[in-house]
């Protein structure tokens, strides 16, 4: 942004709505443009219009080179800190350079090309970094799927992609397991109609993976021969609108959602936050304890710090565990992190852990200025207590997978804005925010209603979903036209400040982590023994929620019904992954109904959570309810009706 940019934020979200070009024309300044934008929004280019129409970049050159080339190049770039393999690395950005100028120039001798999809299956290691950013370089776009998502969710993302190539690791380590991805990858490259061309194989000690033949190139022996052979790919010209990158997240069934991302237009959001709401310097430290598989990961763990040139912390552990609940704040000690962003999930455990907030003595953490949090909804309890024990502002943001960067969030580099304990704060630039009824209309302050976001949506968010402008329609924008629509419940209340309840879809969150119960619910009703199902979140002190599936199986089943619970157990972990942490399947004689036959999921989950419930008029038989609070309470949940 430049100097003129207003200071306070209410001028400055204002002035993101009533000149819009201008605002966002000012802010890729910050950019380094082959042909820059003459030009912020085109309305009349894809489904609600395209950011940067005219503008040509390259990311990977904006996040690496040009800080390769500049006062930067023996600047840490990334700390790989894994105290599960009890290793520490740093990369420069010299370094980094060279890392993604070979990995780009073997892609490209892979038969890698400009919009070539490439998928990345890959837990916390610099490489998943490098194989990113060289897909960039290239123009290629990279699709990196979550290594706790079984082999058949892989498949899903393979064969809608089509990668030409999947870069992988033999393994991720778990604090009780050693994860082997390749068996996972192998399965995932059977199970689908479209294979790769070609896998890229990083061999990780802790479990080394048979290669096929002919498909398989192991990493490091590829990249040292296109090393000694002068193999290096120069970073194309982009138009600002082509895709980045490909990230599925759960849509309402069991087949995942493509969301795009744009690369012109992402830089530029990216950066604006770094400076605005994170209040975060070039050269400063930054620590995203997220996953690389997740939103988060993408924009704050590997795009956002690099383009700002910050050093990233790229973390392989756990918040509690590896080895104990002082891990986060041992990370922002030793590296000198000015921020840490986590979920309120981690929080929560570090907190059950540590309640006293015992271990933050043993470290210095005087470079550490806030805590940003995501991801799920933060708990007032949890916020206050981490205010408490830091001493520091902790800033809950809410955003989406779609959106790539904060819907609302508190713009500390602007104006710190009192905090609300349960608020996500305001809406963030560029973001035009309304709470609308059923009717679509707007609801009068502090009313509940689905928040919706009047189109366009600012740069960074989704133009569309991979392969599917339709879908991309029918998801988000036609329940309200001319808004996208968040499947987010929430209040505003009467200064602004934005509070987001829950989803209005079948979307739950689990550890911070998106999981659909439709998805769940396909795959226990492909149990042979089931007749029907429903899957609902049910709440969770650490994990927020935990799904737990209602099964009513089919008559003439002779089988011990623990037995059929453990199978369909056992089904959702190797089907979708252990991720789901589906744990919990109940077998009970009916599930409740309206008398037009649909499945009363609200209100079973007011049962689950011992909350009260209004008897739905519409239920064809009341006394299920008390067969379904009969049976929770069995495994002491909830409280009967
Ligand atoms: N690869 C393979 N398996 C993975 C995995 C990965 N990358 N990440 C998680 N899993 C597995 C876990 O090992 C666990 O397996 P288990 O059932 O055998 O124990 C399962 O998936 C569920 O994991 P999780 O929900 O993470 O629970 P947990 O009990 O292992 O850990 C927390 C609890 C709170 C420590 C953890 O959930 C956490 O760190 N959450 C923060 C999430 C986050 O940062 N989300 C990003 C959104 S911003
Ligand atoms: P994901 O796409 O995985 O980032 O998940 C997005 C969903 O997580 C949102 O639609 C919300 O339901 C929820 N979410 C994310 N951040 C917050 C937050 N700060 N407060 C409440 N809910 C949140």
């Amino acid at each position: 942004m430049t100097n003129a940019a207003p200071r306070r934020y209410a001028d400055l979200h204002a002035a993101s709505l009533a000149d819009r070009d201008g605002f966002w024309l000012a802010a890729a300044r910050a950019i380094d443009w082959d042909a820059p934008p003459t030009r912020a929004f085109d309305p009349d280019q894809g489904v609600y219009g395209r950011w940067f129409p005219d503008g040509r970049l390259n990311v990977c050159r904006n996040a690496v080179d040009r800080h390769a080339e500049g006062p930067r190049g023996d600047q840490a770039a990334i700390i790989h800190d894994s105290p599960v393999t009890g290793t520490t690395r740093t990369v420069t950005y010299r370094a980094l350079k060279d890392e993604v100028e070979v990995l780009a120039g073997l892609l490209a001798d892979l038969g890698v090309g400009r919009g070539d999809r490439v998928v990345v299956y890959m837990p916390m290691v610099p490489e998943a970094l490098f194989g990113m950013l060289a897909c960039a370089r290239i123009g290629a776009i990279h699709s990196v799927v979550f290594g706790g998502f079984a082999a058949n969710e892989l498949a899903a993302r393979i064969e809608d992609a089509a990668p030409k190539v999947i870069l992988a690791a033999s393994c991720g380590i778990e604090p009780a397991r050693v994860v082997a991805y390749k068996p996972l990858l192998d399965a995932a490259i059977a199970r689908s109609a479209h294979k790769p061309d070609a896998c890229l194989i990083l061999q990780r000690p802790q479990a080394v993976a048979a290669m096929t033949e002919g498909r398989d190139h192991d990493w490091a022996e590829a990249t040292d021969r296109a090393r000694a052979a002068g193999r290096r790919a120069a970073s194309v010209s982009m138009a600002a609108t082509d895709p980045l990158y490909i990230l599925y997240t759960s849509g309402t069934t069991g087949r995942p959602k493509g969301v795009v991302r744009d690369g012109g237009g992402y830089s530029v959001a990216l950066t604006w936050s770094m400076t605005h709401l994170y209040g975060v310097a070039p050269g400063e430290v930054y620590f995203c304890a997220s996953d690389i598989g997740w939103v988060v990961g993408h924009s704050y763990i590997v795009y956002a710090p690099l383009l700002h040139g910050c050093t990233t912390v790229l973390y392989e552990g756990k918040p509690v565990g590896t080895p104990d609940a002082g891990a986060f704040w041992r990370v922002v000690a030793e590296h000198g992190a000015a921020t840490l962003f986590t979920a309120p999930t981690a929080l929560r455990a570090i907190k059950k852990e540590d309640p006293r907030a015992e271990t933050i003595a043993d470290y210095d953490l005087s470079r550490f200025r806030a805590l940003f949090l995501a991801g799920e909804r933060a708990d007032p309890d949890s916020v206050a207590w981490a205010e408490r024990a830091l001493d520091r502002p902790v800033i809950d943001h809410w955003w989406q997978t779609e959106t790539g960067w904060a819907i609302a969030g508190n713009p500390i580099g602007v104006e710190r804005l009192p905090v609300k304990y349960g608020s996500t704060t305001k809406p963030m630039p560029g973001y035009d925010l309304h709470v609308l009824d059923e009717a679509g209309q707007p609801v009068p302050p502090g009313t509940m209603g689905t928040i919706a976001l009047k189109l366009p949506l600012p740069p960074g968010c989704l133009p569309t979903l991979w392969g599917s402008d339709e879908r991309f329609r029918a998801s988000y924008l036609t329940t309200y036209p001319g808004y996208y629509d968040t499947s987010d419940a929430g209040v505003v209340d009467a200064e602004g400040y934005v509070t987001v309840l829950g989803r209005t879809d079948d979307i739950i969150n689990v550890a911070g982590h998106r999981l659909s119960t439709g998805g769940m619910e396909a795959v226990l009703a492909s149990h042979p023994d089931v007749a029907e199902c429903a899957v609902i979140g049910i709440r969770d002190a650490l994990k927020g929620e935990a799904p737990c599936g209602f099964v009513v199986l089919k008559s003439g089943v002779a089988r011990e019904a623990g037995m059929v619970e453990r199978e369909l157990v056992a089904k959702v972990r190797d089907e979708i992954g252990p991720v789901a942490a589906f744990k919990l399947a109940l077998t009970v004689n009916r599930l409740p109904k309206t008398r037009s036959g649909k499945i009363l999921r609200g209100t079973m989950k007011r049962i689950a959570d011992g909350e009260d419930f209004a008897m739905p008029p519409t239920i064809e038989d009341p006394a299920v309810l008390d067969e379904i609070g009969a049976s929770l309470k069995e495994r002491g949940i909830g409280s009967a009706p």
